[in-house]
């Protein structure tokens, strides 16, 4: 049967676009390295429409498909499972612009069109895409609609749901929608592209979107602050959305651990007062004010903040050049843990009110169940999502740590973040990593509608089986 399957696919696509052979850990194995597939092939479709020959040929075969971008995603939702059996569906080679409309601000792109790309394509017609992640030189616009990603932008212009106007996606049986649209009001019925974002290619495949675009900010000014403590950046917080309104675009808490493996990884980097502070706040305001103007009305936040005691120290990045290694800084923080080795990741989400409260409840439990645990601890505190990661104690090999300690430290960290009304997974999706965990955290009636709806798209369960609803 898998041998008609290729030979069906070579036939439909050519043979350099079905892959058996070589190397093909770029697709088989997750971003962190924590877990290695094995794909039956990988097939890397040049348009829509072979995309919907190749979902055709995969639901007839009764073989199962993983969609996949640039493979960035952190919770194993975008490899084969080991058992070889799977294809793996990249969209690479979707990777044209297809329109740009600069009256009605939107911009069409095909799924594998790396975020940077896009980016780029929005800022040379003289506009601004603002999604923003630290993968975004690997990621992909399909990708990230799939997982409905988040980022260091979301304070103002909303996660990528909120950035997509119109979809164009194969469905499970292989027939194409044409939702591409620019339209920002269409209340002919229910939202599909709304269903499928977020379905992190469990419910169809998205081979293009409409993006919405920005003018571009005419100024844009980058503070690094140190805080004392947690309860001391939400306060921060409080005071940036008073004083900049809808000019605040980032809000970034960093923790000193955190900070000290950039630190440590990234000498080079020079991370400016973490030595002496419990966190550091990475803020920016972006706005269509002349710079002297902004710079003024930031400043003068800053002067409050000091005044106040929730800030101890602070710079304002001087020009373009400093602010981009702030930023470079924060975004290096993946990497540097990574090279420290594996911890416990979490990406959660609570109300801003409930954060001093969770972090405080969650650090002393985890310190009382595995003394000298580490915390490293940062992400986009502006909207409630800390990566709340667990390192294990320095006497312990990081693997032994987890492998002795997994269980009970997300059971720690999952029912606080339940005590206080949040989310076990806030950007990054739920993959099968989290999948197991759904029927624990999520409404059961939510639960039951969402397996109705995979029922109803994927009848025969041939996209992306095992992950969200299992
Ligand atoms: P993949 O990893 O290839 O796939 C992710 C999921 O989407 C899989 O379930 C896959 O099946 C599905 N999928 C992919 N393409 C399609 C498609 N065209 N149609 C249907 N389904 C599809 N995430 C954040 O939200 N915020 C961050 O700040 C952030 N920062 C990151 C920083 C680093 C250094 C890294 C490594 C990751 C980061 N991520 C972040 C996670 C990741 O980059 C995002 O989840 C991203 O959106 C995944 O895009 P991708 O193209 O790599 O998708
Ligand atoms: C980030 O905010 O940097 C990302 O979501 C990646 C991570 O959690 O490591
Ligand atoms: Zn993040």
């Amino acid at each position: 049967m898998s041998a008609a399957l290729l030979q069906t696919l070579r036939e439909r696509l050519g043979a350099a676009a079905v892959l058996t052979e070589g190397d093909l850990s770029a697709y088989e194995v997750d971003w962190r390295k924590r877990s290695r597939g094995k794909a039956l092939a990988v097939v890397r479709p040049g348009n829509t429409e072979e995309v919907a020959a190749v979902v055709r040929a995969c639901a007839q075969a009764g073989v199962t498909l993983v969609p996949q971008g640039g493979n960035t995603g952190l919770v194993i939702g975008s490899i084969p499972n080991p058992q070889g059996e799977q294809v793996v569906l990249s969209l690479q080679r979707l990777n044209r612009v297809r329109a740009i409309d600069r009256e009605n601000l939107t911009l069409t792109v095909e799924a594998g069109c790396v975020l940077q790309q896009v980016q780029a394509a929005a800022s040379e017609a003289g506009l601004f895409f603002p999604l923003s992640l630290g993968s975004e030189g690997s990621c992909t616009i399909g990708g990230n609609l799939a997982t409905n990603a988040g980022g260091t932008q979301v304070l103002r212009f909303g996660n990528a749901r909120d950035l997509c106007l119109g979809l164009e996606v194969v469905t499970a049986n292989g027939d194409i929608w044409h939702g591409l649209s620019g339209l920002r009001k269409d209340n002919t019925g229910y939202d599909l592209r709304h269903l499928m974002i977020g379905s992190e290619g469990t419910l169809g495949v998205i081979t293009a979107a409409t993006l919405k675009l920005f003018p571009q900010p005419a100024a844009t000014l980058t503070a690094w602050a140190a805080v004392p403590s947690v309860a001391a950046a939400v306060q921060l917080l409080g005071l940036a959305h008073q004083h900049l309104g809808p000019g605040l675009t980032g809000f970034e808490m960093m923790g000193r651990y955190a900070l000290s493996l950039v630190d440590h990884h990234y000498p080079q980097l020079r991370v400016p007062l973490w030595q002496d502070h419990a966190f550091c706040v990475l803020l920016e305001n972006a706005d269509t004010e002349s710079e002297a103007h902004a710079r003024a009305r930031f400043e003068h936040l800053l002067e409050v903040a000091l005044e106040s005691g929730c800030v101890a120290d602070a710079v304002v990045a001087e020009n373009l050049s400093q602010a981009h290694n702030f930023w470079h800084i924060r975004e290096s923080i993946t990497m540097a843990q990574a090279d420290e080795g594996p911890n416990i990741k979490h990406d959660i989400s609570v109300p801003v009110s409930a954060m001093v409260a969770f972090v405080a409840e969650a650090e002393a439990a985890l310190q009382a169940a595995v003394p000298g645990i580490r915390l490293v601890n940062f992400g986009h505190l502006g909207d409630g999502n800390l990566h709340f990661n667990v390192q294990g104690p320095a006497s312990m090999a990081p693997m032994a740590f987890i492998d002795a300690h997994e269980a009970q430290v997300n059971t720690i960290v999952y029912e606080r973040v339940r005590a206080h009304g949040g989310s076990i997974s806030a950007e990054h999706g739920v993959g099968s990593m989290k999948a197991g965990m759904l029927p624990q955290f999520k409404d059961p009636t939510a639960l039951a509608l969402m397996r109705q709806v995979k029922q109803a798209l994927d009848p025969k369960g041939i996209l992306n089986p095992g992950r969200v609803v299992g």
